[in-house]
């Protein structure tokens, strides 16, 4: 792939500004596709415009749903839902489109999707999201061109037992659930923050959901979703990246509004590295000084345990402590991919099945590559910690999910360009 456009970013230049936290992605993803069991209007305001939600924008509009931008605030209109199928072009660029599985069952008693990222089941799972909606009387076969069919004679409350949590396999039960028949009771669910908004958004909406926040969550369906305006919430991952940037650059840096009640194993993270924090009507205030120490050990987990999307960009301020440090990763296989780039620039970092131990030293800048969106992160904050230019290539995947890393770096005093 080439031509798609990177960042440039001078290293070792403390950082010191603000910056506002765009709206979360992950929560606003399974939001967009509860917008469809309303046949009326629903508003989201402080929506990323980021190429996820777009895309997922693209998906509804062509299932015959309506929309449009005002600002950050989207509005879905779903009174003519024409269509039952997802485009495979569309659905295949995307994992998180599986999550219309369960609206559109609700809504159309039919879905058909291509199978999340291209893949089929075992190599990237949907197992945990089929067995909740065949619970809740979901049917499920794999077309002839690969396609994955749902039907359902009407979705029906059900008792759902998760053998481990998943965060979207939760969110298709939920969204399954709210507005089937009966009462639904959901066992050893995600507790992620996404799943708790996602049900504060349908309660907002008529829903009746308890348990909130919590593993085990009690919905009684139903007949329908009424119009409603609500607020995405701030980006987890993306504050955590930018007190991840302030800390290898060892300086300063003011996030507005950040979620700070979702940060906490981030923000212990940064204490046990030498950060200090303090949080006030708002903002958060970052002091990364003496953000230099190693940490011996730790390891990713569910909430509110250290976030697996925040890994690679925690990695990447490891490896310029003083000392060693290790990370286990426990949630995906496959999030160590950004490791021999980071070598790249100098990186020492030893893999060992699903623990990295990182010898901190220095990062020179050099011409890299982003292969995935928090990776592609982690390489722009390497970037800054490392001494002369670098080069992310690709930022494409970044894109994905920050709505513009470079500006933002940029308010915190930061000097990236895009091109
Ligand atoms: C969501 C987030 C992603 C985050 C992840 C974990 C979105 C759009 N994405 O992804 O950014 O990194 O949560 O916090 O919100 N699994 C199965 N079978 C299934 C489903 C999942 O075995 O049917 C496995 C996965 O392979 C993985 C683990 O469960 O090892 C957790 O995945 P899951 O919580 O489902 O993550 P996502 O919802 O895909």
């Amino acid at each position: 792939m080439c031509g798609l456009g990177g960042i440039r970013i001078k290293g070792g230049i403390p950082l010191e500004g603000e910056v506002r936290i765009q709206g979360s992605k992950n929560a606003a993803l399974p939001v967009m596709a509860a917008a469809l069991l309303n046949r009326g209007t629903t508003v989201l305001k402080g929506c990323p415009r980021i190429a996820d939600v777009l895309l997922m924008e693209e998906v509804l509009k062509s299932l015959g749903a309506g929309t449009s931008w005002q600002g950050d605030t989207l509005e879905i209109w779903a009174r003519n839902i024409s269509c039952c199928q997802v485009e495979k072009k569309l659905g295949e660029r995307m994992r998180s489109s599986i999550v219309l599985l369960g609206s559109l069952l609700g809504r159309c008693k039919e879905a058909v999707l291509p199978f999340p990222g291209g893949c089929v089941i075992g190599s990237r799972p949907i197992d945990l999201h089929l067995k909740a909606l065949r619970e809740l009387g979901g049917e499920f076969v794999e077309t002839e061109e690969g396609l994955l069919y749902g039907r359902t004679r009407g979705l029906k409350g059900a008792e759902i037992s998760f053998p481990r949590p998943s965060v979207g396999a939760t969110q298709n039960a939920v969204l399954g659930a709210v507005c089937a028949q009966g009462t639904t009771v959901i066992r050893g669910g995600s507790r992620e923050p996404e799943v708790t908004w996602l049900c504060r958004f349908l309660n907002q909406a008529g829903g009746k959901i308890g348990g909130i926040g919590t593993s085990c969550l009690t919905i009684q369906g139903v007949p329908r979703l009424q119009d409603t305006v609500f607020t995405i919430p701030a980006d987890r991952i993306a504050a955590g990246t930018y007190v991840c940037a302030s800390a290898i650059t060892r300086g300063k840096g003011i996030l507005l509004e950040p979620p700070i009640k979702e940060m906490g194993a981030l923000l212990g993270a940064y204490e046990k590295i030498g950060g200090q924090y303090a949080y006030n009507s708002g903002k958060l205030f970052l002091c990364s000084q003496r953000a230099y120490r190693p940490v011996r050990w730790m390891e990713t987990g569910v909430y509110p345990g250290f976030p697996t999307d925040l890994q690679s960009v925690f990695l990447a301020v490891l490896t310029r402590a003083w000392g060693w440090s290790q990370i286990k990763e426990n949630i995906f296989e496959d999030r160590f991919k950004v490791v021999p780039q980071l070598r790249k620039m100098g990186a020492q970092i030893h893999l060992e099945g699903q623990t990295a131990r990182i010898q901190g030293g220095r990062l020179s800048g050099n011409i890299v590559r982003a292969e995935e969106l928090r990776g592609g992160a982690a390489l722009v904050v390497a970037g800054l910690g490392a001494q002369g230019e670098t080069y992310v290539e690709d930022r494409e995947f970044i894109e994905r999910g920050y709505e513009d890393i470079s500006r933002d770096l940029n308010c915190l005093g930061a000097r990236t360009e895009k091109d």
